[in-house]
């Protein structure tokens, strides 16, 4: 398969080809990636000449057109992807998530080619404390422009696919971990300021609940969708990995060897969502689909592992990311 993969310098984009060259040697890749602030060549550097690299714009209509016209399927990670920069600065977020997902769509339409859209439970809204998790039927309620742009995004794919017959799928995970994550995310943002020597910073009283997967749980997903799921379907991702946010700095802060009171609650995130949960029922039943990682605490720990030992690959972006929240306003309230 000659597989076109949009994004494939960030987070989950570069785990997602790592682990396709090494363990699928049928597929060629092409990577599209504009090299934002959050895409990073390094995390591609040891399959560097496995694999074509474009720096380009997926909104770049005539280069998008020429990549599809030769490849037999698109999967589209690229995005702007971090809540607290959509709040600060939303035009981004609407140029690349609903323009160049137009611009995907639009290829992928005139060749037809196969196409996977990637995207979030955030599309969903949030959840009280105990209602039902998220399915595939939950209505789209998003809270912030990047939540809303994701959500419009899964919206063209639906128009698309209905309309014009396109050959797509959809996928809606929840939080992911591992390594190659960048700094400004809550999980590497709090194992990187134990490596300085700083405090793990919470927004709020850290109630709020995330449902972590490992970034190679859901990869394994995209590509079961990828090859089996059915045309227009969406499938929820999710590992049953629910946890609030104070737990996980604790948790890290275990894994530090330090106490577990030992952080700082700051000014909370406006917006911010209360809980996201994941009912995987569909992907579990239809693809046979489950989680390698069922340990958290373990995933956590290789997790603090990975960045200890990356620090290179790291310390670059790490002062960028903390001048970033303190130019948002970000105010220590306490520890
Ligand atoms: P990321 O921010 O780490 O990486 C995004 C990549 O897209 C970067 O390499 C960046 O350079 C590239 N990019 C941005 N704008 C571009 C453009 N206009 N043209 C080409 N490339 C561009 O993001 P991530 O965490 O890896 O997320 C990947 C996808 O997964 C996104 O669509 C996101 O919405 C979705 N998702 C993420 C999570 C999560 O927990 N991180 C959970 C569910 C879904
Ligand atoms: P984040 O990684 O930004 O993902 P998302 O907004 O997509 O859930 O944040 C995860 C959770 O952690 C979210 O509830 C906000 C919170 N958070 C903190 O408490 N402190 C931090 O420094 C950051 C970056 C996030």
């Amino acid at each position: 398969m000659r597989l076109l993969v949009t994004g494939g310098a960030g987070f989950i984009g570069a785990n997602f080809v790592r682990h396709t060259v090494a363990d699928r040697p049928d597929t060629t890749v092409t990577v599209l990636d504009a090299l934002t602030y959050a895409g990073n060549r390094d995390s591609l550097a040891e399959v560097a000449d496995r694999i074509d690299f474009v720096h380009g714009d997926i909104a770049d209509l005539d280069l998008v057109d020429e990549l599809v016209s030769g490849v037999d399927a698109v999967v589209h990670f690229a995005a702007e992807s971090h809540n607290d920069n959509s709040l600060a600065e939303p035009w981004p977020f609407v140029q690349t998530n609903i323009v160049g997902t137009y611009s995907l769509l639009q290829a992928v339409r005139r060749y037809d080619v196969r196409y996977h859209h990637v995207s979030t439970d955030e599309v969903y809204g949030d959840l009280e404390p105990d209602a039902p998790a998220f399915t595939e039927d939950s209505p789209y309620n998003p809270s912030s422009p990047y939540s809303a742009t994701k959500a419009s995004s899964d919206l063209l794919v639906r128009a698309w696919t209905r309309s014009f017959g396109l050959r797509a799928t959809l996928s809606n995970c929840s939080n992911n971990y591992g390594p190659y994550q960048h700094v400004e995310k809550f999980i590497p943002r709090q194992i990187t300021n134990l490596i300085d020597g700083a405090r793990p910073r919470l927004y709020g009283a850290g109630d709020q609940v995330r449902d972590w997967i490992h970034v190679d749980d859901h990869n394994r997903a995209v590509w079961d969708v990828l090859e089996r799921g059915r045309t227009g379907q969406t499938y929820l991702i999710g590992a049953e990995g629910e946890l609030d946010n104070k737990t996980v700095v604790r948790m890290i802060l275990a894994a530090f060897g330090r106490d577990e009171d030992d952080f700082d609650h700051v000014t909370d995130r406006p917006g911010h969502d209360r809980r996201y949960a994941i009912d995987a029922t569909l992907l579990r039943t239809e693809l046979g689909w489950a989680p390698h990682y069922r340990d958290f605490a373990a995933g956590l720990a290789a997790t603090v592992r990975w960045y200890r030992d990356n620090e290179s690959w790291w310390r670059p972006y790490k002062a960028g990311a903390e001048s970033a929240y303190a130019a948002a306003g970000e105010q220590t309230l306490g520890s």
